[in-house]
């Protein structure tokens, strides 16, 4: 059943999470900044949730950025900590619901290697399942995806006059996925903080003050709800909804 309010043809087909303000909502209860990590994992999967029942093909979810190991260590510790348990929790229940899982993030650099084991695992596990692609935006940056991307096409060899949009894409982390539709940002902060800078370039952008802990399905309703008053133009003329729709010259 789709939410009141909500046209089913008109449904995002990729939406991506920046989710933001665990800490402040521990610290608003007298709780240690982690306690807050360990309670978005509540609203994420009701986010999951919530997206399966809108027929949501991608949702992608920001849990580690490139900038955040410049967090406390015992921070950083503890995410990588609870990142890597939650995979081994929540595994099972994501391959039953058939969702695939991937990453995208820098692999080689700083993330422990048995981190790297259980991502692979999950992505293993999950590969074939075809309801829901759940990425998850691991040690991930913007600037980092597209430094990564000119490393990968300079050693490929492209030469200048091959480089189009379509070929930077190509070399990107997840060349296969559509660039998010509809974007949510909890905890009031209206900035990218480098999510997705290549991606990002036409979507459309939903801010709102919950903070994540406290983000649940009926926030993704809203923000869909929102999204669909929108007019998507894609610097044309006439209204263009749907995806995937290719920029530029490329
Ligand atoms: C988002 O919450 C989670 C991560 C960045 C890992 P924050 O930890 O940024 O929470 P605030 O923004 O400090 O409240
Ligand atoms: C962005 O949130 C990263 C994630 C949600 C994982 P931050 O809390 O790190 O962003 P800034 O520092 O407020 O810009
Ligand atoms: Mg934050």
């Amino acid at each position: 059943m789709i939410p009141d309010g909500i046209d089913p043809q008109r449904i995002p087909t990729h939406i991506a999470c920046v989710m933001d303000g665990n800490g402040r909502w521990a610290q608003r209860r007298g709780l240690p900044r982690t306690e807050g990590h360990a309670a978005g994992e509540a609203a994420l999967f009701d986010a999951v949730e919530g997206a399966l029942e809108l027929g949501v093909s991608w949702l992608t979810a920001w849990a580690f950025s490139t900038e955040n190991w410049r967090r406390p260590r015992d921070e950083v510790r503890f995410l990588m900590g609870f990142n890597e348990s939650l995979l081994v929790r929540r595994r099972d229940e994501l391959h039953e619901r058939n969702v695939r899982v991937r990453f995208i993030g820098r692999r080689d650099w700083r993330v422990p290697r048995r981190v790297l084991r259980r991502m692979d695992e999950t992505v293993e596990l999950t590969q074939h399942n075809t309801g829901m692609t759940l990425t998850m935006a691991f040690n991930y940056g913007g600037r980092a995806e597209l430094v990564d991307a000119i490393k990968k096409m300079v050693a490929a060899g492209v030469p200048p006059e091959k480089i189009t949009e379509r070929r930077v894409r190509d070399f990107l982390y997840a060349p296969d996925m559509p660039d998010p539709d509809l974007v949510v940002r909890t905890s009031g902060e209206y900035r990218i903080s480098n999510f997705m800078l290549w991606e990002l370039a036409y979507s459309e952008l939903v801010f709102t003050d919950v903070l994540w802990p406290d983000f649940r399905r009926e926030h993704l309703f809203d923000a869909v709800r929102e999204y669909q008053r929108r007019e998507r133009r894609f610097g044309g003329v006439t209204a263009v909804q749907g995806t995937g729709a290719e920029t530029g010259t490329g």
